[in-house]
Parts: structure tokens; sequence; C-alpha cells
């Protein structure tokens, strides 16, 4: 998107901005899912980011038919709000020793972008349904669901025990 052109006019192109921007963002979130399953100490929690990896596979999937059914070849564009929620968490977890608290910053920072996910595709599919295209809203439905099914895992793994163990 340039400076001086103002290259996003109609709905449609903010649609497919957006997608462009998730599409980035998963992306992001494939190659670093990787760590923290790495650096993740509790077992059940390891297991959650390894099942939440295997999911944003097929999330990617879905994009890349969201893309198609919408005539677009699937790209992604640079995503700095993401990009600032990776960082920092690396930047959190680089400053803890203590495999407990290392935990709870890892789950803090899933959530955050658990979150901003779901801020995205709850855009996004009330831009579908106005824009006609409810074969796109259904998939990118199916990839919100997950985000929350993986926030609110996250949050009983939290509660249940590791921010007690923590602290
Ligand atoms: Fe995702
Ligand atoms: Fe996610």
């Amino acid at each position: 998107m340039g400076f001086f052109s103002k290259d996003i006019k109609t709905m449609d192109d903010l649609f497919v901005h957006t997608l462009r921007d998730i599409y980035y963002a998963e992306k992001q979130i494939l190659q670093t899912l990787p760590e923290m399953v790495e650096k993740s100490n509790d077992p059940q929690l390891k297991q959650a980011f390894r099942s939440h990896l295997a999911e944003t596979k097929q999330q990617v999937g879905r994009l890349d038919q969201v893309f198609r059914l919408h005539g677009q070849e699937p790209s992604g564009v640079d995503c700095p709000a993401i990009d600032g929620i990776i960082d920092e968490a690396e930047d959190v977890a680089g400053e803890i020793d203590d495999v407990s608290v290392l935990d709870a910053a890892l789950i803090a920072a899933a959530q955050a972008v658990e979150h901003y996910e779901m801020t995205r595709y709850g855009s996004l599919i009330a831009w579908a349904k106005q824009l006609g295209r409810p074969d796109c809203a259904e998939l990118l439905q199916k990839n919100l669901d997950e985000e929350k099914a993986a926030d609110k895992k996250l949050t009983a793994l939290a509660e249940s025990k590791i921010n007690q163990r923590a602290a």
C-alpha cells in the first residue's frame, strides 16, 4: 500500500487487504508455535501448542480456499501488529529462568495472539456476509471457532494449575 496513493477504495478491497493481513499473521504463528512447544514445560501446555500448530496449518489451507473462492491469489501483507506481539513474547520469554513462570508467560503471549486473530476473523466474517460471500464466511468461521477454543483451553490450563505453580 503506497503512502501517496489510496489503494483500499471499497469494502471488497478492505476485505482482501485484511485477508492478506491474517494470512501473513497465520504464517508467522506457524513459524512461532514450534518454539512455544519447545520452550513450554507443562506437558498439557506443550500438547495444547502442538495441536494448535496442526490446526493452524489447516487454517492457512482454509485461507487459501477463501482467496481462491474470491478470485484472488493467496498472498500476505506485512502485519506489524502480529510481529509486535511475537517480538514482545520473545523478549519477555528471554528474561525468564523459572520454568513455571515461563509457562505462565507463554500462555499470556499465546492468548494475545488468539485475541488478535479473533478480532480479525470477526471483522472478516461480517464483511464476507455483507459482500454476499457466505461460502467465505463459513470457512472463516471455522478458523474463528478454533481460535476461540484454543483461547479457552489456555485459560483453563492457566487457571487450573499453571498460574498457581508459578506464584
Ligand atoms: Fe490461527
Ligand atoms: Fe490461533
